[in-house]
């Protein structure tokens, strides 16, 4: 099914759109995430950033509900490989449609607490295209995989794990989005250097070309993500390789979301010309 592309920033000039996702994790009630994301969503109006908040499934309803009227899409944090069926505690594509138009894929934690494999993220990947929902597929390596230098290695073997069964062309249009996040960056308030982070965008997006991707890799978007702050989001939005973060603990702080979207604006600003204009 062909869909228009969805960023809002061709028309701009940049090749790909700057995006903030924030991932709750297991945090906020209901009620809590409701006012959270109103907050969030009116302290981050900043022209030309894609914001997308990611609250726990149960807090879905709140925050769409919050941010009605706002330019801030709303992303679930997992969804289930299978349509429906005997699997309880889970949660289906068809589920979200109306709740989420995002949904975050292959989250290290989750790869770490409940065993899901590049296979795995694979189908549930098919799942979100199926039912229109935006996938940020998120790799990364562990410490010892970056001091043993085989970081690119890994991350390339998890990109082309998730996406074997896949059409390159069907995931351009569904808007995919990767998320590298080094698993040793993650809650730990040890970042990844930038360059670093930029290099293994540009791996990303050769592996993604070998694969056939539209635009040799071109338009696949690449966020950072471990201990992104405000006070460290420019070393990596100064990359031209790298689109955005995916926030963890920051994006709890509506001072920190107001931050790190405010210096993402400035990234989309410099790049089409307003800067000082
Ligand atoms: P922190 O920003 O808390 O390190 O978490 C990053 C993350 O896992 C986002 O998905």
């Amino acid at each position: 099914m062909d869909r228009p592309r969805p960023t809002t920033l061709w028309h701009h000039g940049l090749m790909r759109p700057i995006v903030i996702a924030a991932n709750w994790k297991m945090h906020t009630t209901p009620m809590e995430a409701g006012e959270l994301a109103a907050t969030i969503a009116r302290r981050t109006r900043v022209p030309g950033v894609t914001r997308v908040i990611c609250p726990p499934f149960v807090c879905l309803a709140a925050v769409r509900d919050a941010v009605a009227g706002e330019d801030v899409a709303v992303g679930a944090q997992n969804v289930h490989h299978e349509l429906a069926g005997a699997y309880t505690g889970e949660v289906s594509a068809p589920m979200l449609v109306g709740l989420a138009s995002w949904v975050i894929v292959g989250h290290s934690e989750r790869r770490r607490d409940f065993g899901e494999t590049d296979v795995l993220i694979g189908r549930k990947l098919r799942r979100a295209v199926e039912h229109g929902l935006r996938p940020i597929l998120c790799i990364g390596e562990q410490l010892a995989e970056r001091e043993a230098g085989r970081a690119v290695e890994v991350v390339a073997g998890q990109l082309r794990g998730a996406l074997a069964e896949h059409d390159p062309a069907e995931l351009d249009r569904a808007g995919l989005v990767v998320a590298y996040e080094p698993v040793w960056a993650i809650g730990t308030g040890r970042n990844a250097r930038g360059v670093d982070a930029a290099e293994m965008a540009e791996a990303i997006r050769s592996v993604a070309a070998e694969l056939g991707w539209p635009e040799a890799g071109a338009s696949l978007p690449v966020l950072y993500g471990g201990s992104v702050t405000s006070a460290n989001i420019d070393e990596f939005l100064t990359e031209p390789a790298i689109d955005g973060a995916l926030v963890g603990g920051a994006s709890l702080k509506p001072d920190e979301m107001a931050g790190i979207v405010a210096r993402a604006g400035l990234r989309v600003e410099a790049a089409t010309g307003t800067l000082g204009s």
